[in-house]
């Protein structure tokens, strides 16, 4: 009898000592993480002291942090499955258009690698990934077509298998890329009926993957993808006018703004469908992705901020403000007068708050200077469909430091847009293609940089659900082909491996330590059961 009294004293003595040892062990792994981290590779290029002045901030258990991608610069397969030509192969197809004279044909096979890759983001310990579905590939020839069950089934294994691994999909309806079929019927963006084929798009991704996606964007960078398919004509479809840019045909100053009216009316239809008919059900969310620029007015002089003011509106209210207010922002319409194109009644009844986020992709701040009542120097920009604001770079010949713009634009939003959802949908730094690059401390640099800002925001207030960096790998960028790498994981495009940079292990590292550190985790579970055993 005595002897089991003595046991259970053991016992009960031992499992105290255990939880202790068990939580001295986790304060001893958290510290070491710590300290292993600050005493890597990278020590010597950036200043992780900067990093742990941060460490009070916690994230929330559920921020997304991710990778994004485009189904154009990743998936190539582009004529697999009942896939059809694309605004993008056609554009590539064109000689001169893109510099190393590339295209997304095989792009880095995502289409057919993408097991491989998920296993990459499972080792990163990611938990969303941001991509994009191609239109050319569910619905070949628009709504003048049936829809290809090659795409369905394809985009239903891969929303399946990221499933598998604890991802969560954030998904993009276009991503600049659409069926060449509907610039070849109808010009596409310049004409109003894209808005039905957009509406009847986005009707069968909601229908056929809005079981399992819980996060849809309608668009990726409509602002860059009128300005430079309209404007400089340096995107398909190749239309603009002078001094803007050489193109055969085009307005530069009337149809960015035409193309513009048309995605933000189809934009409104699509959110308009999935609130009526789709969100109650599926419970997600729906919400655009907008490129933006911090601009910082070049001196604190009133025009030099009112033309930071006419920078913003030109190019990224000009799309916020009617999804949410119902109408362009002040300084377009006062500058752009009858040119901009007016919302209906009809237009502005769904028009109102018509999302429920704003992903934000930021990169990159520049000054701006006023053109409106100064003189510009002629060939600077500051044009009247620039809003007259020269922007630039350099001040003085000194490039505006990163990462300005990071928490300035997240505040801007927050402010402007009533504390609305933000996810940071992008962020990341190309480097030019010089030998294979595997130390890419300045990428390392930029995103800790970035990183430390957007906490600033969320201190401050901003609701920032999540951080998706671009990119999991290289991969075709653009007019700039495969020249400029952004890929946290090296890819050798003639074999097709893929090699880990810096960045992945740094990337890695960060998550894990904000996971241990997040409010609700293990180990302060194991902290508080402890607890509760020695009282
Ligand atoms: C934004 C675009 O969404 C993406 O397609 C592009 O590759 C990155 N920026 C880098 O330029």
């Amino acid at each position: 009898m005595k002897k089991s009294i003595v046991y259970e004293i053991m016992e009960t003595k031992s499992s105290m000592y255990l939880s202790q040892f068990r939580l001295w062990l986790c304060f001893i792994i958290t510290t070491l993480v710590s300290l292993s981290s600050s005493t890597r590779w990278y020590d010597d290029h950036i200043s992780l002291k900067e990093i742990h002045a941060e460490e009070t901030f916690h994230f929330p258990k559920n921020f997304l942090f991710g990778t994004a991608s485009s189904a154009y610069q990743y998936e190539g397969a582009y004529l697999t499955d009942g896939k059809t030509l694309s605004n993008w192969d056609v554009f590539t197809n064109i000689s001169g258009k893109i510099a190393d004279g590339s295209h997304g044909k095989v792009a880095v096979d995502h289409y057919h690698r993408y097991p491989g890759d998920l296993d990459l983001m499972e080792d990163l310990g990611v938990n969303s990934y941001r991509l994009s579905l191609s239109w050319a590939r569910i619905l070949p020839k628009g709504r003048f077509g049936d829809v290809n069950m090659g795409g369905i089934d394809h985009y239903n294994r891969m929303i399946n298998d990221i499933l598998k691994t604890g991802i969560e999909p954030f998904v993009t309806l276009t991503h600049y890329d659409i069926p060449q079929e509907l610039e070849y019927r109808y010009g596409s963006w310049l004409n109003p009926q894209i808005r039905e084929d957009f509406e009847h798009y986005a009707n069968i991704c909601f229908r056929h993957f809005g079981d399992r996606v819980k996060f849809w964007s309608t668009f990726n960078e409509p602002n860059v993808q009128v300005i430079l398919g309209y404007r400089t004509g340096t995107y398909p479809p190749s239309r603009c006018s002078k001094p803007f840019g050489n193109c055969s045909c085009g307005d530069s100053y009337i149809e960015p703004l035409v193309a513009a009216h048309n995605i933000i009316l189809s934009h409104l239809a699509a959110v308009n469908l999935y609130r009526t008919k789709f969100q109650e059900q599926q419970r997600g969310q729906i919400g655009i992705v907008m490129n933006t620029i911090w601009f910082e007015p070049i001196s604190d002089s009133l025009a030099d901020r009112l033309a930071a003011d006419r920078a913003q509106a030109f190019y990224l209210t000009w799309f916020l403000d009617p999804v949410v207010f119902g109408r362009y922002p002040r300084e377009m319409r006062e500058i752009l007068g009858d040119d901009l194109p007016e919302f209906t009644k009809d237009d502005l009844k769904s028009s109102k708050n018509a999302l429920d986020f704003i992903g934000i992709n930021q990169y990159t701040s520049r000054y701006a200077k006023d053109c409106l009542h100064s003189v510009c120097e002629p060939g600077k920009g500051g044009s009247r469909a620039e809003g007259f604001v020269y922007a630039n770079a350099l001040k003085d010949g000194l490039r505006l430091g990163e990462p300005v713009g990071m928490e300035e634009m997240l505040m801007y939003a927050t402010e402007r847009y009533k504390n609305i959802t933000l996810y940071v949908t992008e962020n990341g730094f190309g480097e030019n293609n010089t030998g294979v690059l595997l130390n890419d401390y300045q990428r390392v640099k930029f995103m800790s940089n970035y990183l430390d800002a957007l906490k600033r925001a969320m201190r401050k207030g901003a609701d920032v659900r999540g951080y998706f960096a671009w990119s999991l790998l290289d991969n075709f960028e653009w007019i700039s082909g495969y020249t400029i790498r952004f890929g946290m994981y090296h890819v050798d495009f003639s074999t097709q491996e893929r090699t880990p940079r810096l960045s992945a292990s740094w990337y890695k590292n960060f998550i894990f330590q904000h996971r241990a550190l997040s409010k609700d985790d293990w180990c302060l579970k194991q902290k508080e059961d402890t607890n509760f055993f020695l009282i």
